[in-house]
């Protein structure tokens, strides 16, 4: 095993706007020489000889090639010498009065080791895809590191989905394993996880080899012995250490399956060396997390959130991580200020939804609590809008604590537009200026040309690699190729429309493609489209997010059944039920109203632009609708809004 005796050094930590324009500047001028030496405070296995290859074109992306290296030696080997006695992971219970759970970082070193060794007893081995249907409890955290100690590739589902939608992953990646827990106790509810596995596996899931259960609460499941197994049985008496497997620079680490505009949600492909190092860069300077503090991420690790900044970047750089099984309303709206309380929280990092929400339940709940702790509050997922800004600002940085929005996608593995804690311009719902290394642009949505000057506005690009963006969607190089790089030839594609103000600070404003944020979810308007499509009686279905006061945005599905007379009421609900067998309740219509015809174009296509407006119940400027096909729609349509 190799020695780790050297002091654990860190990415260079930026203190002052003016060393943040410095540093970025050089990362724009020498990205090679910048990334290189920030690469260089990691533990390497073997250097690197190349540290960048790219071409946006096919595209080609390899950053550090040569390069051997295990994430978690940096993770946790690296800092067992210096801080093995530190909680690496606190986690909270669903309920108040359970106890909390510390893992040290000796502690998690051990119990990862563990589980990697049960892994590879059972035939699991580098390069090897495991998929995880799990709640938030520290067995999760561990056994993803597992995955990653010995070179197996994780595919973590979040364990909303449902069993079609986890079937979906598992055969799409031809996983071997799937690591469920029996139940997931989320505030009052006690969700059958092993059940939904159950059924995934009753639909078809022929690769899969084994199922490893971990026991959570205990209940009643029913069990298949020809794959399943005890979490337990299988860890509990294996060695503590076990050698991590050295990995290629570029070879997979995980796979993350997101929605798109079209299609089913593709997996995409993360890999060591680049993301290892920008999430923990990334996470040093937004959250400018300092020793002994605690750190507290409140997504789940089914997101690209929980996967950068619950575990990698925080663990890369030694940090104190806090990880939450529960809800933010149970037992009442004041829990996680009393988990911040609780914890002496230091960086605070949540949703526009979750803070919209509790906003919504009254200043009581957050005013009860002691927040002196907090030094910087996070925010990611979709844009936050003024009231809640303002509002987080006030109640819950007590107008003291700089607020962090944080801008980035599953696409980037780590946060791209952000302030860096306390040392950069505040502008309420403006996430700021992009991270050293990060090359944004503005492109004219009709002229396809970068718009250079400030302000301005358009389609947010990326002109220049950085290390932690996706290779490839797995399995579908093609369908990386179109949907990212295709839209402007040269540059990475987001899928986001942006501002940047005559300070050249960006405001996200929002999706302009077809997919739609819920709660903070993100999700693809075709794909629940196909899934109310599978209701028997529904001949057409389309669906469009509209603005709503807490998710953000809801779902609105216009839907034509076939002839007959129909009980509406009845139909709705069996819609609903569709959806959420074949995703999840996640993807739920808010709103579901009955047309007769959708407004078409004269090639056929569905004018969205049109329903928007109607689900906003935005109807002064419908534009031009004399070149559709059955201009009449509209009218009928307007006629019968759900409002
Ligand atoms: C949106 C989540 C505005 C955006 C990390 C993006 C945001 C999508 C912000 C990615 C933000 C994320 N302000 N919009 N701070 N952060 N988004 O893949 O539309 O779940 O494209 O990654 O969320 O969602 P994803």
């Amino acid at each position: 095993m190799p020695v780790y005796n050297q002091p654990v050094k860190l990415p260079v930590q930026i203190q002052s706007f003016d060393e943040y324009q410095e540093v970025y500047a050089h990362s724009v001028s020498k990205p090679e020489n910048f990334w290189a030496e920030q690469a260089d405070t990691f533990y390497w296995r073997k250097r690197w000889d190349k540290t960048l290859e790219w071409n946006f074109t096919d595209p080609d992306v390899k950053w550090f090639q040569g390069g051997k290296l295990n994430i978690t030696e940096n993770c946790l080997d690296r800092h067992l010498a210096e801080r093995g006695d530190q909680a690496a992971i606190v986690f909270e219970p669903n309920e108040p009065g359970d106890p909390v759970i510390t893992l040290s970082y000796r502690e998690l070193h051990a119990e990862v080791c563990k589980t990697a060794n049960a892994l590879h007893e059972l035939g699991i081995g580098k390069g090897d895809r495991v998929c995880f249907y799990m709640p938030m409890v520290p067995e999760l955290a561990i056994s993803v590191l597992a995955c990653a100690r010995i070179g197996a590739i994780h595919s973590v589902v979040f364990a909303g989905f449902s069993a079609q939608a986890l079937a979906d992953r598992v055969n799409d990646a031809d996983c071997k394993m799937i690591i469920c827990s029996d139940y997931n106790k989320r505030g009052a509810k006690n969700i059958p996880v092993k059940q939904v596995v159950d059924e995934a596996m009753a639909i078809g899931c022929s690769t899969i080899e084994t199922v490893l259960v971990h026991k959570n609460t205990g209940g009643d499941i029913t069990w298949d012995p020809s794959y399943d197994l005890w979490y337990h049985e299988q860890v509990d008496h294996q060695s503590s250490e076990c050698e991590a497997e050295a990995m290629d620079a570029e070879d997979v680490l995980f796979i993350l399956y997101t929605s798109g505009s079209t299609g089913k949600p593709k997996g995409i492909v993360h890999t060591c060396g680049g993301y290892m190092l920008y999430t923990a860069f990334s996470f040093l300077n937004v959250f400018q997390y300092q020793p002994g503090d605690v750190y507290w991420c409140t997504a789940d690790i089914g997101w690209i959130t929980g996967h950068s900044y619950i575990l990698y970047g925080p663990l890369l750089c030694g940090a104190t991580s806090m990880m939450f099984e529960g809800v933010p309303t149970y037992p009442d709206a004041g829990r996680f200020w009393q988990i911040c309380e609780k914890h002496k929280v230091n960086q605070f990092y949540t949703a526009p939804t979750a803070i919209r929400a509790l906003m919504a339940k009254g200043d009581e709940h957050v005013e009860k609590y002691d927040l002196s702790d907090l030094k910087v509050i996070g925010s990611v997922g979709e844009p936050i809008n003024e009231e809640a800004w303002e509002w987080y600002k006030e109640k819950v940085g007590r107008n003291v604590v700089p607020i962090v929005d944080t801008w980035w996608q599953t696409e980037t593995g780590g946060m791209m537009i952000s302030g860096l804690g306390n040392y950069s311009p505040q502008k309420a719902t403006f996430a700021g200026y992009p991270l050293p290394g990060i090359q944004p642009c503005l492109v004219g949505k009709e002229s396809i040309k970068e718009n250079k000057g400030n302000p301005a506005e358009g389609l947010l690009c990326v002109k220049f690699p950085w290390p932690s963006m996706l290779r490839t969607t797995w399995g579908d190089h093609e369908r990386c190729k179109n949907t990212y790089f295709s839209t402007v030839p040269g540059m990475y594609f987001t899928g986001d429309g942006a501002r940047r103000d005559e300070n050249g600070m960006y405001r996200i404003v929002g999706r302009v493609d077809d997919v739609i944020n819920v709660s903070g979810h993100r999700m693809g308007t075709a794909e629940v489209e196909n899934a109310i499509d599978e209701h028997s009686r529904v001949v057409e279905s389309a669906v469009v997010g509209y603005p709503h006061d807490i998710k953000g945005q809801g779902i609105y599905a216009y839907v034509i059944m076939g002839p007959g007379s129909h009980d509406l009421d009845l139909i709705k609900q069996e819609i609903i039920a569709v959806v959420r067998k074949e995703i999840g309740p996640i993807a739920k219509p808010d709103k579901i109203q009955f047309v007769d015809a959708l407004p078409k174009t004269r090639s056929g296509k569905i004018m969205r632009r049109i329903l928007r407006k109607v689900a906003a119940n935005e109807l002064e400027n419908l534009g031009d609708t004399s070149t559709l096909l059955n201009p009449e729609a509209v009218e009928s349509i307007i006629a019968g809004r759900d409002i």
